[in-house]
């Protein structure tokens, strides 16, 4: 069995793991709210019937289902540290690998695409392994890496939604590692990483209008509110505002959004993680 990556704690460690009850759903909500955005983007990129796509931290593998679906004849590889959640009927051609992104390899140009989503935002290493992810991508392939961001709720006119969102975003910072604005700057990198026909795309996750993106916000608050205040984060009355504010007819507002980021690689271009 592989190490979980590290950070301070680890994701592994931390109250967004596979074993705290609730992840599963939370996942489901993630996918209910987000794949309607990737899967627009993944169905743009014209890969052939027969592409071999890896989904690295699959988690509940909505994502690895949908590539099955749509590329039959290809071999899809569906990845995570913990694959108790990604099962699939029988006879779906899709090879579950347990793998941690951080630690273990693919041979070099092994996909026609490599694709992540919210993964790189949590692990310390994204950058080299951003890099090690262009070098799994064959010439001609695509790099899809999709995160998540929070700075769509920097402009918030609700006090008490702002200061939960960023008490959220230090929690995860300081028990998993994650960043949540690095998705901000992921298509400047992957331009800076030589990839062909970079594209961004925005999913703005709505909260407060009982939508897809609301539930996922509800359920990962919900998740979360024991380990805001066990840290200090934010304190009960808070959490009473926040409830108030958030079963008021006439609250909405933006929290976790999800940022899409496509590149081809260049055919015949050097390896790009070699330090
Ligand atoms: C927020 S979930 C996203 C799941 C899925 N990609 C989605 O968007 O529906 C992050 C996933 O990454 C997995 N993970 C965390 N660290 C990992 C690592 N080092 N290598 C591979 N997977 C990892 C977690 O177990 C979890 O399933």
């Amino acid at each position: 069995m592989t190490e979980a990556a590290h950070g301070p704690e680890g994701y592994a460690s931390s109250y967004v793991a596979h074993h705290v009850p609730g992840e599963q759903a939370r996942l489901h909500a993630l996918e209910a709210a987000f794949d309607p955005a990737t899967f627009r983007v993944l169905s743009r990129l014209g890969l052939p019937e027969d592409a071999r796509c890896l989904d690295l931290g699959a988690g509940a593998g909505s994502v690895a289902a949908w590539l099955a679906a749509h590329h039959p004849l290809g071999q899809i590889t569906a990845t995570d540290t913990d694959t108790r959640f990604l099962r699939f009927p029988p006879r779906t051609p899709i090879r579950v690998l347990r793998h941690d992104a951080v630690r273990e390899d693919f041979p070099p140009e092994a996909f026609d695409l490599v694709h992540a989503r919210a993964l790189l935002c949590h692990l310390p290493q994204r950058e080299k392994l951003l890099r090690r992810a262009v070098d799994w991508v064959r010439p001609g392939g695509w790099l899809v890496v999709e995160d998540l961001s929070v700075r769509l709720a920097d402009t918030s006119p609700h006090l008490v939604f702002k200061k939960v969102t960023r008490a959220g975003e230090e929690l995860l910072a300081t028990t998993v590692g994650s960043d949540l604005r690095w998705a901000d700057k992921l298509a400047g990198r992957f331009t800076e990483l030589d990839l062909d026909d970079v594209e961004s795309s925005t999913a703005p996750g709505t909260v407060g209008d009982r939508s897809a993106t609301d539930a996922f916000w509800t359920a990962t608050f919900d998740q979360a509110v024991p380990a805001l205040l066990d840290k200090g984060l934010l304190t009960r009355q808070d959490m009473a505002a926040m409830r108030a504010l958030h079963r008021s007819p006439d609250f909405t507002d933006t929290g976790i959004s999800l940022i899409s980021v496509q590149g081809r690689k260049k055919a015949g271009g050097a390896p790009v993680s070699t330090p």
